[in-house]
């Protein structure tokens, strides 16, 4: 029998799958070995290091549970979640090529702290009320052609004024809900102006982070998922245009597209009709989304 060698071991375990009958994951498989195996005689791994790597990977799993997704964050954190984002987007908007006015509006990751059935609120609610500086959201969702999306379904969560999520702190729900266009598009509620915050790094992950001497900050953000039926769900986030992070958000979620200035306002009568007793901020942002093919 030939003996294999370093340079062969990859193409022998991709000679396996003459028998796979899924095309694409074949496809997947045999790039994954290729470039892990690379990897590895690119940087001359040896047995100490892999078994480090196998025990960070087991870390990581044991890690998991219904609130808690290292896995993700793992995923987050090396860039690849913003990557596979950004692969989708680019298949979209080749399919979009003769409608160059016509791109949709920017998606980011969704992140750990995406809590299915928030209450479903009224256009105009106040979410944020006590928990941070009051914030009017607002603007339109249309398709890429500009025909507004009525009853789109519109979910919004954020973090406190210290960068916590309701999840990392208890088992109630808080600044985050519903809520759905009106006929024209249009969508109002109040909530509050996010603040940086560090993403968990009291896991593995965390580990990893301090050894590469990153930091754990993400830039202030309001995460905001949109749904209609006939167009391509969107998970995206607005930004906070002054908030300190935005070179280098720890997730790599930053668009350019997505930074909104929160302008800040004296008290008075707010753009949707509320007066206002104290200093209040707005954020206007129009949607586009994609029709479904
Ligand atoms: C977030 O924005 O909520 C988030 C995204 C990725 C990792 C951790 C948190
Ligand atoms: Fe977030």
């Amino acid at each position: 029998m030939a003996q294999l060698e370093v340079s062969d071991f990859a193409q022998a375990v991709v000679d396996r799958m003459g028998d796979c009958k899924d095309p694409r994951f074949k496809q997947v498989m045999t790039a994954l070995v290729k470039h892990a195996h690379a990897f590895a005689r690119e940087v001359d791994l040896t047995p100490d290091e892999w078994m480090a790597g196998i025990q960070f990977l087991t870390a990581t799993g044991q890690k998991c549970d219904e609130k808690r997704q290292e896995f993700i964050l793992l995923s987050d954190t090396l860039g690849i979640s913003m990557l596979v984002v950004a692969l989708e987007q680019a298949r979209g908007a080749k399919a979009l090529k003769d409608k160059p006015g016509e791109q949709p509006t920017e998606a980011t990751v969704q992140g750990p702290f995406f809590w299915p059935g928030a209450p479903k609120k009224e256009l105009g609610d106040d979410i944020g009320e006590g928990h941070g500086e009051p914030t009017l959201y607002h603007g339109r969702v249309t398709d890429t052609s500009g025909q507004p999306i009525a009853n789109c379904e519109v979910d919004v969560w954020s973090g406190d004024s210290e960068g916590f999520y309701d999840m990392q702190k208890g088992d109630s729900m808080s600044l985050r809900a519903q809520f759905r266009t009106d006929r024209d598009g249009n969508y109002r509620f109040w909530s509050i102006k996010p603040t940086f915050y560090p993403v968990p790094g009291d896991g593995p992950v965390g580990g990893m982070l301090a050894k590469m001497g990153r930091h754990l900050n993400r830039p202030g953000h309001m995460h905001m998922m949109l749904s209609a039926p006939g167009h391509e769900r969107l998970v995206t986030h607005i930004f906070v245009k002054d908030s300190p992070y935005l070179d280098s958000d720890a997730v790599f979620g930053v668009r350019n597209s997505l930074i909104v200035d929160f302008p800040k306002h004296a008290p008075g009568k707010a753009p949707d009709g509320r007066e206002m007793k104290q200093p209040f901020y707005t954020a206007k942002y129009d949607f586009r989304l994609v029709p479904s093919a």
